[in-house]
């Protein structure tokens, strides 16, 4: 089988993980290669709602290996909260779930510096508080802590003082009390039994896959507008979001990406601060966050709402190579009158149909809407989409030129309609 990447093609929250959990049901491993505890995928099955922050959204299916590559920044205790939650739900995860020793570990003092940097900035990026910039800043310093350093103890209080010697001046702005080296040990010391089955080679794993016959999926987190290099710097998260991504931050060569499906709601959300051309921000924006329930599944932020940006789908679909789309929450535009598209932007009396080089000039970017006819509230999973949503996902996929190949009618497993299978297209 090829291997397939999923990718969020907006600001994040497209629905990556509900299609994760329905393609996964065909995969030989699901793999997170970039981001940390920021993510928050959900799925729901039969009613019951998982939401994940770092376990891949394969854990649902039963025997499928789940790893964190190298790449991704891992929070242990966020990780050992989020087994427990498995455990108590009556899914198995021992012997299926794996960290790379390579990950770098967001250690306490990065969670305290992402506070510091937001309340220093003169216009904060609403970042989750998570720690994620501060350790992949970390990371390029060469100050960061392995995953395989917690497994050592006499190495690891080497290297977090180290770290605590470099960052020392930044932290003493800080007015959170400090944690000190023995208190981090110590409760590292506690949960290493726990976590010691859980590291691996995760590299290693994923290219033995490859050998033996693919079916590897990748699991993107965030979106393509929140790409450390490419999105709306400086109001991105701090990792490479596009398919781009996959091979550093798992250890596998870049033309092991065979597939990509990129992921679009069918209109366009955001959480934190930062550009977004399409937003609403009057009453269609509260009817969009009211319809869509668009709350944050990590903070629980009110997300801001707009039309669908095509634009920036486009741009998305171009730096990831994406081959065919899922569009997810069609079903939340049932009801209006009409739906609106943005298909170019004008800057400086220009009209542009990609992102401007300069991401500052985003500010000035108006959009250009097509309008296309609404169409009735859907009734249930199994129905047959009415004509003018048709007609809206044909329009799309002629902008952006690529198929649309899934269409996703509710948070359900169930409302799902596959119109070319990703895996065997
Ligand atoms: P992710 O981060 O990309 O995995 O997406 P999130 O889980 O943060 O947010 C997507 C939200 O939309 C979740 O609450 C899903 O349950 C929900 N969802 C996914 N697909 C659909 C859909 O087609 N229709 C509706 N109404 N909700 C959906
Ligand atoms: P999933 O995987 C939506 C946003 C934050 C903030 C910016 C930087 O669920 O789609 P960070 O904590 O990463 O330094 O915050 O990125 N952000 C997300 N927005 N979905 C996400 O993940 C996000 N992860 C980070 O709101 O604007
Ligand atoms: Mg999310």
């Amino acid at each position: 089988m090829k291997n397939l990447a999923v990718v969020g093609a907006q600001w994040g929250d497209e629905g990556k993980a509900k299609i994760v959990d329905t393609l996964a049901a065909e995969a030989s491993i699901v793999a997170r290669y970039q981001g940390g505890a920021n993510a928050g995928h959900t799925v729901v099955e039969g009613g019951r709602k998982f939401v994940f922050h770092l376990v891949p959204a394969g854990i649902l299916r039963r025997g499928l290996r789940c790893v964190l590559g190298n790449g991704v920044v891992f929070d242990p205790a966020a990780f050992l909260v989020e087994l427990d939650q498995l455990s108590e739900a009556g899914v198995d995860w021992l012997g299926r779930v794996f960290v790379s020793t390579r990950a770098h570990v967001v250690m306490p003092y990065h969670r305290i510096l992402d506070g510091l940097a937001e309340r220093r900035r003169s216009s904060s990026i609403g970042t989750t508080r998570r720690g994620i910039g501060p350790c992949y800043a970390s990371k390029a310093t060469r100050h960061g802590i392995l995953v395989g350093d917690l497994l050592a103890p006499a190495r690891l209080r080497e290297k977090i003082e180290a770290a605590l010697d470099w960052l020392g001046p930044l932290l003493e702005k800080s007015d959170e009390p400090l944690p000190t080296p023995e208190g981090m040990i110590r409760d590292f010391e506690e949960i290493r039994p726990r976590l010691e089955p859980c590291v691996a080679d995760v590299s290693g794993m994923l290219l033995r896959q490859i050998e033996e016959g693919g079916g590897i999926l990748f699991e993107g987190a965030q979106g393509m507008m929140l790409d450390v290099d490419h999105g709306t710097y400086p109001y991105v998260t701090s990792s490479n979001t596009t398919t781009a991504g996959i091979a550093p931050g798992l250890g596998i060569p870049p033309k092991a990406v065979e597939e990509a499906l990129g992921i679009t709601k069918a209109y366009t959300t955001r959480v934190g601060a930062g550009w977004f051309p399409t937003e609403e921000l009057g009453e269609m924006g509260e009817a969009l966050r009211r319809a869509g329930k668009e709350y944050g599944a990590t903070t629980g932020r009110p997300r801001r709402c707009g039309w669908l940006d095509l634009v920036a789908l486009r741009h998305a679909v171009r730096l990831s190579g994406i081959d065919s789309l899922a569009m997810t929450k069609i079903d939340v535009l049932g009801g209006f009158p009409s739906v609106k598209s943005c298909v170019a932007y004008r800057l400086h009396g220009r009209e542009i149909d990609s992102p401007p080089a300069d991401p500052s000039d985003l500010e000035h970017c108006q959009p250009i809407y097509r309008e296309l006819q609404g169409w009735p509230v859907l009734t249930g999973p199994g129905e047959r989409l009415p004509e003018p949503a048709k007609k809206f996902l044909d329009f799309v996929a002629d902008t952006v030129r690529v198929p649309i190949s899934l269409v996703s009618t509710g948070p359900d497993r169930s409302s799902l309609q596959v119109l070319n299978d990703p895996w065997r297209r």
